[in-house]
């Protein structure tokens, strides 16, 4: 089965569409970059270009073989399945040759599709379930690209986002969504089509997000709307407030490297939506739960995938520590096939920096057919997520472009930290004095973190000579277990460094027959109350050769004896210890990564987006 997490561009009006769509195209590269193609109209025919490899492949290859013409397509494909190849490259087309289109997403019953339309007399040229959508909207159209569409998504099963270029109507583009995110929007100079929003921000700031099966039609005069009847319907569009700056590397070699050194900014716009630090209290309305139903609240179950879920693990500490509610965390692709019954009191939250990961999509959606109160942390403003959850608390960390998530982690965090802080206060757990002093601290929190990455020099210094490491693992306790996940998870899917995290006191269950001479071990050890075991632990692997390396804050006993390094975290209380915790290890793992050369931004076989299951 192929599957694909892809990135879609289209472009219609007075400009000439090469370039737009490859400025399009670099901005989704993000999504996927296993192969890139272009189709465009040059006035008289439907001319492509596609390549295997990156999206500069095929810019060499456009610099070669231009393309003119001001209407066009564009893709950038991630494939887990099946060879990226020339052949297997997007745009796809019909045999008959009426259309050409790009897709993202995953057409589950195109094996049945295509013995169909085999018999019917269509030669397919690739491997890919979209050639088959391309060839059953062929053998369907009959000149009306629009009822094609509309009967066509009537044999279609899975997820779709299509963009469409009709060879007899060259100057539209047509493009439909089903569980796949696109956006469309109208610039002064013409009409667009993209997978996520920065790839538009050039062009205009006013975008619409298509709704389920609903359709597209783009002309160099505007955008016409209908539902999946072919009915028109009007659609309002959403004004996006983001600098385009924020999308753009600008003086930094990694968007990595940039997103790590937006954080204190991210933290603080984030924490600002929820709390009034000059009156030292949590903006009451900005949560989801007031006075009359947080004491209704009887378990809280915590959804997401990857660093959200790493997220979640820290807000499953928050809601039992300060709002004593207890509270679970599951990973989005086991949970939604666990059968779980959810309970009466129950409320889900789904934790997802791009508001449109599969597995957490289909979290919600069962939690919603059950009934029970779902609330998003969300980052991205009309994501499907944020549509279809009952409330949103957002994130203000602005555009992620870096595949490793670095400061949606930390947005997401403190969201969650607030939440609970907000329910501990309704349900007399955080009383407001401690609810104040933690809001000083936390208001301290953004130039702690700065003064981390001004001394990154140190970490930099260290990664220069651990690069090489084979296999690191980080222990902690707690917080600093969920920690220590986050932790290795960035190292190891950045610098392709084989890394594991282990709750410190189960080391000696199994794992501690891996430590040899020389292994690295990191030990986060930031919890008052824990840290003379995970020092003990630390102390254990040491003996038997390991290179010990601790993160600590205070005075956490004497590490320095026992350690190979010590990195020193500024003070804060150990609740909030995690928001200045994880930048050196992002840091860490972002040297090391630089040091060996990987490709940061876009590390193998990673898309940001996790569109399909
Ligand atoms: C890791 C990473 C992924 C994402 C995961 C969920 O650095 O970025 O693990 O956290 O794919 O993505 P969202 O938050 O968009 O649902």
């Amino acid at each position: 089965m192929v599957i694909y997490m892809c990135g879609i561009v289209g472009y219609t009006g007075s400009n000439e569409a090469a370039p737009i769509l490859l400025d399009g195209l670099e901005t989704l590269a993000y999504r996927g970059y296993d192969s890139a193609g272009i189709a465009v109209f040059d006035g008289s025919e439907i001319v492509m270009r596609k390549e295997k490899g990156q999206l500069s492949v095929l810019e060499e290859l456009l610099a070669k073989e231009p393309v003119t013409g001001s209407c066009g397509i564009g893709h950038t494909r991630w494939a887990t399945h099946g060879e990226p190849s020339y052949i297997n490259s997007h745009p796809h087309g019909d045999s008959k040759k009426q259309l050409v289109l790009v897709h993202n997403g995953i057409i589950e019953n195109y094996v049945k599709l295509k013995r169909m339309l085999i018999e019917k007399g269509c030669v397919f040229v690739s491997d890919t379930d979209t050639e088959v959508v391309a060839q059953l909207l062929g053998d369907i159209y009959d000149g009306d690209p629009i009822a094609a569409i509309v009967r066509a998504m009537q044999f279609i099963e899975g997820s779709f986002a299509l963009a469409i270029l009709f060879r007899d109507d060259p100057e539209r583009l047509y493009c439909v969504a089903k569980d796949s995110p696109m956006v469309v929007g109208f610039g002064k100079d013409g009409a667009h089509i993209a997978s996520d929003i920065p790839a538009m921000l050039a062009y205009t700031r006013d975008v619409t997000f298509m709704g389920e099966k609903q359709i597209a039609v783009l002309s160099p005069d505007g955008i016409a709307f209908y539902d999946k009847h072919g009915m028109p319907i009007d659609k309002g569009s959403t004004h996006i407030t983001w600098d385009l700056d924020a999308a753009k590397k600008g003086s930094y070699e990694h968007f990595m490297m940039k997103e790590i050194c937006e954080e204190p900014v991210a933290f603080r716009k984030t924490a600002d939506q929820y709390v009034s630090f000059r009156n030292r209290r949590l903006k009451a309305d900005s949560f989801p739960w007031g006075e009359s139903d947080a004491h209704d609240l009887k378990r809280i179950r915590i959804i997401g995938c990857g660093t959200a879920y790493h997220a979640g693990m820290l807000g499953k500490r928050y809601f039992s520590e300060l709002a004593k509610i207890p509270a679970e965390i599951e990973i989005a692709s086991e949970f939604r096939y666990s059968g779980y019954t959810f309970e009466e009191g129950e409320a889900l939250i789904v934790i997802s920096q791009s508001g449109e990961t599969a597995d957490t999509i289909a979290a919600l959606r069962m939690a919603k057919e059950a009934g029970v109160r779902t609330i998003a942390v969300c980052n991205v403003v009309g994501s499907t997520i944020a549509r279809e959850a009952d409330e949103v608390l957002f994130t203000y960390a602005g555009p992620e472009i870096a595949v490793a998530a670095t400061k949606s982690y930390l947005t997401q965090a403190v969201v969650l930290f607030l939440t609970a802080m907000r329910l501990g206060e309704i349900r007399g757990t955080v009383s407001a004095e401690r609810a104040a002093e933690l809001i000083d601290k936390l208001s301290d929190i953004p130039d702690r973190m700065q003064k981390l990455l001004d001394d990154r020099g140190e970490i930099q210094f260290f990664a220069s000579r651990e690069f090489n490491a084979k296999h690191v693992f980080f222990i902690g306790r707690g917080i600093d277990s969920a920690l220590s996940m986050e932790a290795a998870l960035k190292l190891k899917e950045v610098s392709y460094i084989h890394s594991e995290a282990y709750p410190a006191g189960e080391l000696k269950h199994g794992t501690i027959a891996l430590i040899e001479e020389g292994v690295l071990v990191v030990g986060i050890i930031t919890q008052h109350a824990l840290a003379a075991k995970t020092a003990s632990n630390l102390e254990e692997v040491r003996v038997r050769g390991a290179k010990v390396l601790a993160l600590t804050n205070g005075n956490q006993g004497d590490l320095e004896s026992h350690c190979s390094k010590v990195w020193h975290l500024p003070e804060t209380d150990d609740l909030l210890v995690p928001f200045l915790a994880i930048i050196p290890m992002q840091l860490f793992a972002y040297y090391m990564a630089v040091q060996k050369g990987c490709s940061v931004d876009k590390p193998r076989n990673l898309a940001k987006s996790v569109t399909v299951e």
